[in-house]
């Protein structure tokens, strides 16, 4: 599927006009075409495969590392011409770039949905403009699955489920595998597939614990601010806490703020047992230093591999339904090894 000089043309048209907010074209708030190559000279090269890309938000570090490798593998320079939207967080802005990209006539729409529900009307339109779609990070609950071409991201229940497994493991070496343990959980974004999947894959192993007592479960969206709030909260509500599991590091971050500031220390025998998700450096150096007591990897770094499924899409290659991110687990005894690795 070649991009034609007279598509890029209308394109780039659109893009102007969606820039300076004159004219039909008002979908985007920012357009971005990876800078370091020759931007517009580039883009008259007539073999460029236009993506519309539907990022959800800016909420946190692994989700800037996100986009940033969406960005890179999807260059100029790799044959792509990328128009990038985020929704900040509303599933309204989604559909409204998804409808942008249709009315553009891209060559595929890329969409990180913030929530799982709500998705079937304007996939049934991206469908029948025939414009595959390809999910990236978080899943949706759709009818008719033919309604996306692919899904690549991160296996939550699995994520959720290794963060279990670890804290079975771990109450066990400290003998504590009968005792009552108090687990409050600050969760990610209500309705999404991550702050779903993972509170299910834990749920799973705390289902097998009868001692475990899931004592709070409250919002913390994603963010670090949000984050701190819950968690100055739930001190205020409850004074025996053994377990706090935060659904991304960006949470936890708040989390530790609000405890440092209430002088309740984690990670350290007697102290409440911290888990985060995502592995970013930051809280791999928490790890290290033993605040974090374990930290499940959630992959971002998925743009190389969109880049192979559409490039193979093009090709005509049988294309999987999913495809799931290699992860971690990252504790005090491994975190070496990958800690200098890390650039997000
Ligand atoms: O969907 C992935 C999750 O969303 C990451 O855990 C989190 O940091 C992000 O905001």
């Amino acid at each position: 599927m070649l991009i034609k000089k007279s598509k890029i043309a209308a394109l780039l048209t659109a893009v102007a006009v969606a820039i300076t907010g004159c004219g039909p074209f008002t979908g985007f708030s920012v357009y971005d075409v990876t800078s370091g190559d020759s931007g517009i000279e580039t883009m008259s090269d007539d073999a460029l495969i236009s993506v519309g890309f539907s990022q959800l938000g800016s909420e946190s570090t692994w989700r800037s590392a996100n986009t940033e490798s969406v960005k890179a593998a999807l260059s100029t320079n790799n044959g792509f011409f990328l128009i990038y939207d985020n929704a900040r967080q509303k599933q309204e802005k989604q559909f409204k770039a998804v409808r942008s990209f249709i009315s553009q006539r891209v060559d595929y729409i890329v969409i990180c949905p913030v929530i799982q529900e709500g998705w079937d009307v304007v996939l049934t339109e991206a469908r029948d403009a025939g414009i595959p779609v390809i999910l990236l990070d978080r899943n949706i609950s759709v009818n008719d699955e033919s309604m996306y071409t692919s899904f690549i991201g991160e296996d939550m229940y699995a994520e959720g489920a290794s963060a279990g497994k670890w804290l079975e493991e771990h109450l066990e070496k400290q003998g504590k595998s009968e005792d009552d343990i108090n687990i409050v959980v600050i969760e990610g974004t209500s309705g999404s597939s991550a702050q779903e999947g993972r509170a299910r894959g834990f749920g799973a192993i705390a289902a097998r614990n009868m001692n475990w007592k899931m004592i709070a479960s409250a919002k913390g969206e994603f963010t670090q601010t949000k984050g701190k709030e819950t968690m100055a909260r739930l001190l205020r509500e409850f004074d025996d806490i053994d377990v706090i599991v935060c659904q991304n590091d960006d949470m936890a971050f708040g989390a530790i703020e609000a405890l440092n500031e209430a002088g309740v220390k984690t990670g350290g025998a007697g102290d409440p047992i911290l888990i985060s998700f995502d592995g970013t450096r930051k809280a791999l150096e928490l790890v290290k230093e033993g605040v974090i007591n374990v930290d499940v990897e959630c992959n971002p770094n998925s743009g190389e591999l969109l880049a192979q499924i559409i490039n193979g899409l093009e090709a005509g290659k049988e294309i999987k339904k999913t495809y799931y991110m290699e992860e971690k687990v990252f504790t005090k005894e491994n975190v070496d090894e990958y800690i200098e690795d890390r650039n997000y």
